[in-house]
C-alpha cells in the first residue's frame, strides 16, 4: 500500500488570517515530526496565499475546496485553475455539500471539466463521491458511487486517473457521529469505486490510484479504516480544525 494520505477539509472555517495562522502554528512542528503519513490542508481561499507563503517547502501540502473549470471570464465569485496552481498541490472537487446546491457548475459533467482542468495546471484532485442516506436504504449505493466516479473520470489519460485521490464519502456519516464501519467504507471502496476505475482504465490503474474513506472520522476511529487493505487514508472534516488533528494523524502514523 502506499504512504496513508490524510486530508484536512477546515471547509468554512478559519477563513481568518489569526485563526488559520494559530491552528497551523500548533500542528505545524508536530506534524512536520510524524513519519510515513501524507498530510494536506485545505483551508478557505482568504487564507491560502498566507498558508502557502507561511508553510513554504513543507511537510504538510495544502489544498484548495473547489475551483471553476475555466481559466477566466464572466464568473463571478468563482476561482480559476491557473490562480490556485502556484498556491496548492491539491483540490478538493464535487463535494457533496457542493453536489447538494445542484447548480450546474456541480453536476458530473462541471466536476468532470474542473477534474481535466485541475491536470492541466498541474493539481492533484481530490474527487469526492458518496450516496446519501435514502439512497443507501434504496440499496443503489453500489449504483450511485459507480456513476459517479466514471462520470467524474472521463475521458481522462489512464496516468491521471492512477494520480487521482478519490474520497468516498457517504453523505449520511458526515457530520453526523455516525461513520460508516471500516468494513463496510472498505467493501463500497473496493467494489464500487475501484471497481469502476477498473472498468474505465484498468486493475492496475484501479490499485494505483488513492482512496481515502470521510464521514465522521475521528482521532479514536482513524485506525480502523487506514488498516483496511482498500482504504489508502481519509479526509476528515471536524477533527480536522483544532489540535486533535496531530493525534489523528499520529494514529495513522503508529499503525504502520
Ligand atoms: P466530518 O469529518 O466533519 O464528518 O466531515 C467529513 C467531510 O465532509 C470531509 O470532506
Amino acid at each position: 500500500m502506499s504512504r496513508p494520505l490524510i486530508a484536512a477539509n477546515w471547509k468554512m472555517h478559519l477563513g481568518r488570517a489569526e485563526e488559520a495562522l494559530g491552528l497551523v502554528r500548533r500542528i505545524r512542528h508536530p506534524l512536520g515530526r510524524i513519519d510515513g503519513v501524507e498530510v494536506v490542508v485545505c483551508p478557505p481561499f482568504t487564507v491560502l496565499p498566507l498558508l502557502a507563503e507561511v508553510l513554504g517547502p513543507s511537510p504538510i501540502a495544502l489544498g484548495a475546496q473547489n475551483m471553476h473549470w475555466a481559466e477566466r471570464g464572466a464568473h463571478t465569485g468563482e476561482v480559476s485553475p491557473s490562480m490556485l496552481a502556484g498556491l496548492c498541490q491539491y483540490v478538493i472537487l464535487g463535494h457533496s455539500e457542493r453536489r447538494a446546491t445542484g447548480g450546474s457548475t456541480e453536476d458530473d459533467a462541471a466536476i468532470n471539466r474542473k477534474l481535466k482542468a485541475a491536470f492541466g495546471v498541474g493539481l492533484i484532485p481530490i474527487v469526492c463521491v458518496g450516496e446519501s442516506g435514502e439512497q443507501r436504504e434504496a440499496g443503489a449505493t453500489d449504483d450511485v458511487v459507480r456513476s459517479q466516479v466514471s462520470l467524474a473520470l472521463a475521458g481522462l489519460e489512464p496516468d491521471q486517473a492512477r494520480r487521482c485521490v478519490i474520497a468516498y464519502e457517504p453523505v449520511w456519516a458526515i457530520g453526523s457521529g455516525r461513520p460508516a464501519t471500516a468494513a463496510e467504507a472498505n467493501r463500497i471502496i473496493a467494489l464500487s469505486v475501484r471497481g469502476a476505475v477498473a472498468e474505465g482504465f484498468g486493475e492496475e490503474v484501479a490499485q494505483a490510484a488513492r482512496v481515502l474513506y470521510g464521514g465522521s472520522v475521528l482521532p479514536d476511529n482513524i485506525a480502523a479504516f487506514t488498516a483496511m487493505p482498500d482504504i489508502d487514508g481519509a479526509l476528515v472534516g471536524g477533527a480536522s480544525l483544532g489540535p486533535e488533528f496531530v493525534e489523528l494523524v499520529l494514529r495513522v502514523s503508529a499503525e504502520r
